[in-house]
């Protein structure tokens, strides 16, 4: 099989063209012959040796959907450990789950892994309810944009950050109340409501700078850091604002099988109705992947990048 291969840790470079044999089904996995790979900005952090670093050569990506190789199902997986950038990719059983005929793959790829983590932050942690005003940053990300839609079928009001004219009129397009550029060197002081819910995959200033324009008992939900941000809170400070920062991470889900499976599942029921609809931002061949985390880096992008692994070039 080929797969977009990492010799060394460092930029988008890094990715070569390599023939490998394909990953054998050990116990409690599956073999998927994968159609698609998604990117997600964690493989960024992982091709720069900033988290976790994979053995090397090495092959990431998280989240594919192809046809599982023992029933010939379409299926959507999570790789926890990476191997997605390829043709063939060995998953956690636990982790295919179905995709029903009225889901597109393009659209079961972008809603499973940064459709969980908008969901989860939102409603599981955030308890997001129909009277917040809620921030999300990155909002025209892979992530971002499936929470600004979330979070209006919530009843909530929505404002988003995003850093060009051409995402937030995208955000605006989503049903976001109000947009606000996310290099304003004030957030807060740009906001023209008080939020009571900030949902951040971002961090550094992002996250201090709208944690504290906070309404009294708000809460953040910090799901992500984007660069080398690593943020403290005093909790002195959030006893005086009464707020409270709040984590969210995927693996916690993933480690509760029937909470994975049935959270998919309503994201997929959502997607099939036409109430969350997936922007593909971005279709790349297997030898595009560098260009695709490029892309992601220079935050040109919106909406979900996806790896055509079977298309060479
Ligand atoms: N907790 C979990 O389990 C989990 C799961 C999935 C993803 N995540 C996290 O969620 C966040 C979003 O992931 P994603 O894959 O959906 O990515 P994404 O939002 O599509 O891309 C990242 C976005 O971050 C914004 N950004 C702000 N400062 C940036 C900077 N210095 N460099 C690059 N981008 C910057 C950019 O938007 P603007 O240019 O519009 O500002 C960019 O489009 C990431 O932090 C990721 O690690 C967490």
């Amino acid at each position: 099989m080929l797969a977009a291969v990492i010799t060394a840790f460092g930029g988008p470079s890094v990715f070569g063209l390599a023939e490998l044999d394909p990953p054998i089904a050990g116990p409690g996995a599956e073999i998927v012959d994968v159609t698609l790979a998604g990117v997600n900005y964690a493989d960024v952090h992982h091709r720069r040796g900033e988290y976790a670093r994979p053995p090397l050569p090495g092959v990431l990506g998280a989240d594919v959907v192809g046809r599982r190789r023992a029933d010939g199902r379409r299926v959507a997986a999570l790789l926890r450990t990476g191997g997605g950038y390829a043709q063939v990719a060995a998953a956690p059983a636990g982790h295919v789950v179905e995709i029903p005929d009225e889901v597109s793959d393009e659209q079961a790829l972008a809603v499973l892994e940064q459709g969980l983590t908008a969901w989860h932050s939102l409603h599981t942690v955030g308890r997001v309810t129909g009277d917040d005003v809620v921030v999300v940053t990155a909002a025209a990300g892979g992530v971002g944009h499936l929470a600004v839609q979330l979070a209006r079928a919530a009843g909530a009001r929505v404002i988003g950050c995003a850093s060009s004219e051409a995402k937030r009129a995208f955000l605006a397009g989503l049903g976001a109340h109000a947009t606000v550029d996310s290099n304003h060197p004030d957030l807060g002081a740009a906001l023209d409501e008080t939020p009571t819910l900030v949902l951040d995959g971002v961090g550094g200033r992002t996250f201090e700078q709208l944690h504290a324009a906070l309404a009294p008992f708000g809460r953040t939900v910090a799901y992500g850091r984007v660069g080398d941000v690593r943020d403290t809170v005093a909790v002195d400070d959030l006893m005086t604002s009464s707020t409270g920062v709040h984590g969210f991470w995927l693996q916690r889900v993933l480690d509760d099988e029937e909470l994975y499976r049935s959270s998919a599942s309503r994201l997929f029921r959502l997607s099939g109705l036409g109430m969350l609809t997936a922007r593909i931002g971005g279709r790349y061949p297997l030898s595009g992947v560098g260009q695709a985390h490029a892309d992601l880096e220079d935050r040109i992008t919106a909406g979900k990048l996806v790896i055509d692994v079977n298309r060479l070039g």
